[in-house]
């Protein structure tokens, strides 16, 4: 199982170093991520809200998040790179789903898995059986469990999932256990307590990449716009706790651009000298 894991996020993994993953939208975004030597660079739907300007990742057409694969793909870089798959793009039957795999996988031959959501009902028993339909195809999957956004509304909304009780604990142990058996290679634990993520890392031998899920699963991911605060927040519009903001681009962004437009308007930029191009004085000369 552990075969369609790159050798050097395995040997990391196994060696009990964390591994680390972070979104990237395009093709600027993800040369930093492979610049920075992040392990795992994920195409995620999150782009939907936070690069598109959709209000759920269940509005992003599929042909929109091919656009933004291929130009993550054309950053080159070392990074293993991840894709989600859409909300409809496999719903309705397998061999839709199989198709638009290979085609993600096919976009590009830096595209290495691609990333399912899977909750642990009986309304998922169909997502189960389609990735393990994929797994037994030799497409590498990494399952995506806990809070599962694009399931948000039959969750109950943007929720911390496996917290209200043990049966739900053991719903979701199952779960991981299912979709490792199906042959995923790794594991998306998001918005889970970090005792549950915890004990689900333990007893799975594929690594688990927790967001909002503690520190004892074997790596982390974040949303980039959201650790690099690159999005504008409305004033009562605050991060989920378990975001760490690192930088704050957008107040950069904002600042650096207020300053040109007041330098245009005051004709301090250009600077005569230091930004334009000189000629020959005789050129001009005969000009006139
Ligand atoms: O779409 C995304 O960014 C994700 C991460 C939050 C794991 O699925
Ligand atoms: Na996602």
């Amino acid at each position: 199982i552990l075969q369609t894991l790159d050798s050097d996020i395995q040997t990391k993994y196994q060696s009990g170093k964390p591994l680390t993953m972070m979104t990237a939208y395009d093709y600027i975004t993800a040369k930093w991520v492979h610049e920075s030597q992040t392990d795992i660079l994920l195409v995620g739907d999150s782009l939907a809200m936070t690069a598109l300007g959709y209000d759920s990742t269940t509005d992003l057409p599929f042909d929109e998040f091919k656009y933004h694969v291929k130009s993550v793909c054309r950053a080159p870089g070392v990074s293993m790179i991840v894709t989600d798959m859409p909300f409809g793009t496999f719903e309705q039957n397998h061999s839709q789903g199989i198709q638009n795999a290979i085609e993600l996988m096919k976009l590009n031959h830096r595209v290495n898995s691609v990333k399912i959501e899977c909750g642990p009902h009986d309304k998922d028993i169909y997502t189960m059986s389609f990735i393990k339909e994929l797994c037994q195809r030799g497409i590498p999957v990494m399952g995506h469990i806990g809070l599962t956004p694009q399931r948000a509304n039959s969750l109950g909304g943007f929720k911390v999932q496996g917290s209200q009780s043990a049966e739900q604990i053991l719903e979701l142990f199952e779960t991981a256990q299912k979709l490792q058996d199906a042959g995923c290679w790794g594991l998306v634990i998001e918005c889970v307590p970090h005792k549950v993520a915890t004990y689900i890392t333990d007893h799975l031998r594929i690594p688990t990449i927790g967001i909002g899920a503690g520190n004892g699963t074997s790596g982390q991911v974040l949303v980039m716009s959201d650790m690099m605060g690159m999005i504008l927040k409305e004033e009562n519009n605050s991060l989920p706790r378990f975001v760490k903001q690192y930088e704050n681009i957008s107040t950069i962004m904002s600042s650096g651009l207020k300053k040109y437009n007041s330098d245009v308007e005051s004709r301090t930029f250009p600077e005569r000298d230091a930004h334009s191009f000189k000629m020959k004085e005789t050129i001009w000369k005969d000009f006139l």
